[in-house]
């Protein structure tokens, strides 16, 4: 049994990571593993200028530990009424490496997302003669569909039409939760592609009621059935290079989670890459981990593969650390499902 793996340094290809002392706070996390990060732009205004990616991206490296050479890749804020010329002149000097969709008020600061998809065909139609990827939050807001649905219904409503409408646009279907999702992207051609998420290859809907109503299981799209995670370990596990990590960490104090109305947000940048090692062990696929961590999402985003390596080991026992972090005075709880972690990073 293999007990130690090196692997090319990953890239996470979905990040959040805040701004000012919460980005303070979680950005080691993330620097210490991964060597770059697609920055998720929901920021409180949103990041829709380049001025403003310079900015932050400007924050992010000033917070790196020292000596780390994490690089931000950054993102643009689609809205209603973004404008295609814009972006053709942004992406031109690598300013963004997506533009994100979040439909209107489908997750976390996602208030000034796009309301209407036909709002924004101008810019999809840019998008597809640059060769810009479109990073997408795939779930439908109507009310009347039930929340696990949400994410199936987006797929006939909005991306199949948008697919159809634009055939070589390059689309991110991020954090895939259900196995529809995954045979969507199974029968996509190269301009379709996917990320997964740690706590979408470890939990289920269970674990969100296991032991009494537990936020910090809360995430969207919210994880779905036994079937589906089961979808999504296999997508991740087969080798195709269309499926590729992103590990959609997202920090909220722990005074966000704990109440009524708690934040949807996993923090997961500490124990993403054990955690994606473990199940890739479990699944007797430790071969294909360095493709889907380190390789795939790389070359989809038109980058080179990081010059460094990383190294993981299994434990005998379970790992142990303190599984909360301080953010100014916040506090911010790590992911910790209930399931013993045994793979870390060794320095
Ligand atoms: O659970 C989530 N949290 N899903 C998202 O799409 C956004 C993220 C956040 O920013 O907290
Ligand atoms: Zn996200």
């Amino acid at each position: 049994m293999r007990t130690e793996i090196t692997i090319i340094r990953p890239d996470d290809c979905h990040l959040h990571l805040r701004d000012g002392e919460m980005l303070a706070a979680v950005l080691p996390a993330s620097a210490r593993i991964y060597a770059r990060a697609i920055v998720m732009p929901n920021l409180v205004p949103p990041v829709t200028t380049v001025k403003q990616a310079a900015e932050y991206s400007r924050r992010i490296i000033d917070a790196r530990p020292e000596s780390s050479h994490f690089e931000p890749l950054m993102t643009c804020y689609l809205t209603d009424s973004t404008n295609p010329d814009d972006l053709k002149a942004a992406y031109a000097v690598q300013a963004f490496h997506a533009v994100k969709l979040f439909p209107a008020g489908a997750t976390t600061n996602s208030d000034s997302g796009v309301t209407d998809i036909a709002n924004v065909y101008p810019v999809l139609e840019a998008m597809q003669e640059i060769g810009m990827p479109l990073s997408v939050h795939g779930e439908v807001v109507d009310p009347d569909v039930d929340v696990f649905d949400r994410e199936a219904v987006f797929i006939d409503r909005v991306l199949e039409p948008v697919r159809r409408d634009f055939p070589e646009l390059k689309i991110v279907f991020e954090h895939l939760t259900s196995k529809t999702a995954v045979d969507y992207v199974f029968e996509q051609d190269e301009y379709t592609v996917a990320t997964i998420t740690p706590h979408h290859l470890v939990l289920t809907r269970n674990d969100l009621f296991k032991g009494g109503m537990n936020p910090y299981m809360y995430c969207l799209p919210v994880a779905k059935t036994a079937k589906d995670r089961d979808a999504v370990r296999r997508a991740a596990v087969s080798g195709n290079e269309r499926f590729f990590l992103g590990t959609d960490s997202a920090p909220h104090p722990a005074r966000m989670k704990e109440k009524a109305g708690a934040a949807a947000g996993i923090f997961n940048a500490p124990t993403s890459i054990g955690y994606v090692t473990q199940i890739f062990e479990q699944l007797s696929a430790l071969d294909k981990l360095e493709g889907f961590t380190s390789i795939y999402g790389a070359r989809f985003y038109a980058l080179p593969p990081n010059g460094s390596t990383i190294t993981l080991k299994k434990r005998e026992t379970p790992v142990e650390m303190n599984w909360e972090i301080k953010a100014g005075h916040d506090v911010v709880k790590i992911f910790k499902p209930d399931v013993s972690l045994f793979w870390d990073l060794v320095d």
